[in-house]
């Protein structure tokens, strides 16, 4: 009888082992494995409106005082856009633009810009859309995404799986947010909170430097402690949503206080421990600035010494999606290639995240 063989005579992957004396090859070396693609950082630009709103300016428009906003927070001043016309995607607009010029990209090199904002100039087009047309890229894929606080490191993990897989060679990651049209500058204690600004970021791929890990998380049981009422699908505008002021953020600062000093800390120790980091080993933490005491109990918790912890609340206030840029920005003379960032970050949702990188280039 004949028996059929197929043409494989071992199962899937379990080669027989080459006969070196039949062969007359002595020894097989193992090709040697390349380090993977990763999206490293590669440049980043910052812009702050040139308004500035002091605590002894909010101390005359509600009851509070600059000894108060300094203490619970750690805020001195912070930029507000001002001028007719002005949206989300100006400011998101001169970061670009300042990052095109900085890193010597041209606009048509690049393929792909994602803008996280929760202050989009309108409900659609997406303000990435806008922040292209105005930087005169032109026909690639952009978009929005909206995670409140956590909305750059969000946008940072989507954009890092583009470069990762190959798809794409260069990204534009924007966090912008001009939290002033949504806040009310009659409750004090959301108005101390907030500022405006922006940061943009260039991708691109190294098998040298780069993100190494990200983590994402949410919870949408927040939502009744940290929300903005009116003007969405649930709730559409109408008169008396704006008389009712219900377009104006809500915080319940007590109940967001616990959730995030407990999130960031854990966000920024679960990334040490995926990554077998020890606190000595860590260069940076890269916080999103909501309050002082957040950010040094998220160092405290991973043992840092606050000199490696960036801080730039004092200035720039809470500016949302663009806080984690800004940061980048301020701090970029310091940062060494190879340097070991963790980013963390916590927000509105709630929403949470972190990331691991390894900085890619020296000061220049
Ligand atoms: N000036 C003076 N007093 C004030 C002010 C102010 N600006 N604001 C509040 N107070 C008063 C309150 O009325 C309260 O008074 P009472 O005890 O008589 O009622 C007292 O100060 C304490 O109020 P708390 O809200 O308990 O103050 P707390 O110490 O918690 O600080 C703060 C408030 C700064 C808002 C803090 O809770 C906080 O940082 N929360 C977390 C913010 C955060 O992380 N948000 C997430 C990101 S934002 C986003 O995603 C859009």
């Amino acid at each position: 009888m004949r028996i059929l063989l197929s043409r494989r005579t071992h199962p899937p992957g379990n080669f027989p082992k080459p006969n070196s004396e039949a062969s007359g090859v002595s020894k097989i070396k193992k090709p040697l494995r390349k380090a993977p693609i990763r999206a490293a950082i590669t440049g980043v630009f910052g812009y702050v409106p040139p308004d500035v709103l002091t605590n002894a300016e909010l101390a005359e428009m509600v009851d509070t005082s600059d000894e108060w906003i300094t203490e619970r927070t750690g805020i001195k001043e912070r930029h507000i856009l001002k001028g007719k016309g002005l949206g989300t995607s100006h400011m998101g607009a001169e970061a670009v633009r300042g990052l095109l010029k900085k890193t010597g990209t041209a606009p048509g090199d690049v393929d792909l810009l994602i803008c996280a904002t929760t202050t989009p100039d309108f409900v659609f087009p997406s303000s990435a859309n806008l922040i292209c047309d105005m930087c005169g890229i032109r026909s690639v894929g952009s978009f929005d995404v909206q995670a409140a606080c956590s909305g750059f490191v969000y946008a940072l993990t989507i954009g890092s799986q583009f470069i990762e897989t190959g798809k794409f060679r260069k990204i534009i990651v924007v966090g912008a947010d001009k939290m002033s049209t949504i806040i009310d500058y009659t409750d004090r204690a959301t108005c101390v909170l907030f500022g405006d600004g922006a940061g943009a970021v260039l991708l691109e791929p190294s098998r040298k430097f780069g993100i190494i890990d990200t983590v994402l998380h949410s919870d949408g049981a927040g939502m009744p402690h940290l929300h903005q009422k009116a003007g969405g699908s649930r709730m559409p505008p109408t008169a008396e949503t704006v008389a009712k002021r219900l377009h104006y953020v809500h915080q319940e600062g007590a109940a967001v206080y616990k959730f995030a000093v407990a999130r960031m800390a854990d966000v920024a120790t679960e990334l040490m421990q995926r990554n077998r980091l020890t606190s000595d080993q860590v260069d940076w933490l890269v916080p999103h600035q909501a309050n002082r005491r957040i950010i040094e109990a998220t160092a405290e918790r991973m043992k840092l010494d606050p000199k490696q912890v960036m801080i730039t609340i004092n200035k720039y206030g809470n500016t949302t999606a663009a806080t984690i840029p800004l940061c980048l920005w301020d701090y970029e003379s310091m940062l060494k290639a190879g340097d070991k960032l963790i980013l963390a970050a916590f927000g509105g949702g709630f929403t949470w995240g972190g990331a691991y990188l390894t900085w890619a280039y020296d000061p220049r």
